[in-house]
């Protein structure tokens, strides 16, 4: 095995996404979670939102199921309202990452304000920790956020790599740079103060890559580009690609 090997989170909502288009039962995300298990993935991450675009009630307790079934963790996505804690202490998830959400936004855009809302988003953290669950928060790569993720006992941040992905894809190399710089300064920082670093958002094939090298990462969630992909390639060679990179990136 790759030492200092990165997990990979599979995120099923976009299977569901496209279930929902037409209303009916296919493609099943629970199926996709089960065949990405198989292909090698480490967890299967699943947000259920407070509209339930995508992912639904039934769906998060089915992947609790093969989860279970499976011994696989499952990273439960969830913005911080009484509501998702309900759930989540039902579920029992391996983890919880709480996220900004707004129902205007077609993906989660930014991180979660912790330093803005500590006593909201360390409440939450508090019950959920208490409840046996390992709790991430989705944040910007920002020394405050990671000083407030800190202050309130947060076991791990995953950092938001949407902006850093759009910039390489839009070829910006010198806004690419800066986010680059910004995520290993806010790695390392995290890091030092004991907190487990996660990364997600927007990852494809060549962003992978250079996000992998980062050595303090521990794990990557990604979604929309592997569930995009297996339309040409099958989500098996989508995956087993992906793990390839990251395996790669890290010799
Ligand atoms: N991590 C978090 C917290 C997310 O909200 C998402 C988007 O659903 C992802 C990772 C995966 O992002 P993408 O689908 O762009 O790979």
């Amino acid at each position: 095995m790759t030492p200092n090997r990165i997990r990979l989170g599979l995120n099923i909502d976009h299977v569901a996404t496209v279930r929902n288009a037409r209303g009916g039962s296919a493609p099943d995300p629970v199926r996709a979670a089960r065949q990405a298990i198989e292909a090698g993935v480490d967890g299967i991450t699943a947000h259920l939102r407070e509209d339930r675009r995508h992912v639904l009630d039934k769906d998060i307790w089915a992947l609790g199921d093969l989860c279970n079934e499976l011994n696989t963790p499952l990273n439960f996505e969830m913005a911080v309202t009484d509501e998702m804690i309900g759930i989540a202490l039902k579920l029992k998830p391996h983890a919880v990452c709480l996220v900004p959400e707004r129902r205007q936004e077609r993906t989660t855009e930014g991180g979660l304000d912790v330093a803005g809302n500590t006593d909201q988003v360390g409440e939450a953290t508090a019950r959920l920790k208490a409840a046996g669950i390992r709790v991430s928060l989705f944040i910007a790569a920002d020394a405050a956020q990671v000083s407030a993720a800190s202050d309130i006992g947060a076991p791990v941040v995953e950092f938001h790599t949407g902006a850093l992905c759009d910039t390489w894809r839009a070829g910006e190399m010198t806004l690419f740079n800066d986010e680059m710089r910004r995520l290993e300064w806010a790695a390392n920082l995290a890091h030092e103060v004991g907190i487990e670093v996660h990364a997600g958002h927007g990852i494809d094939y060549d962003t992978v890559s250079f996000i992998s090298k980062i050595s303090q990462i521990r794990e990557l969630n990604i979604g929309h580009f592997l569930i995009g992909e297996a339309i040409f390639t099958g989500l098996n060679a989508s995956i087993r690609r992906m793990r390839y990179l990251m395996d790669a990136a890290r010799l």
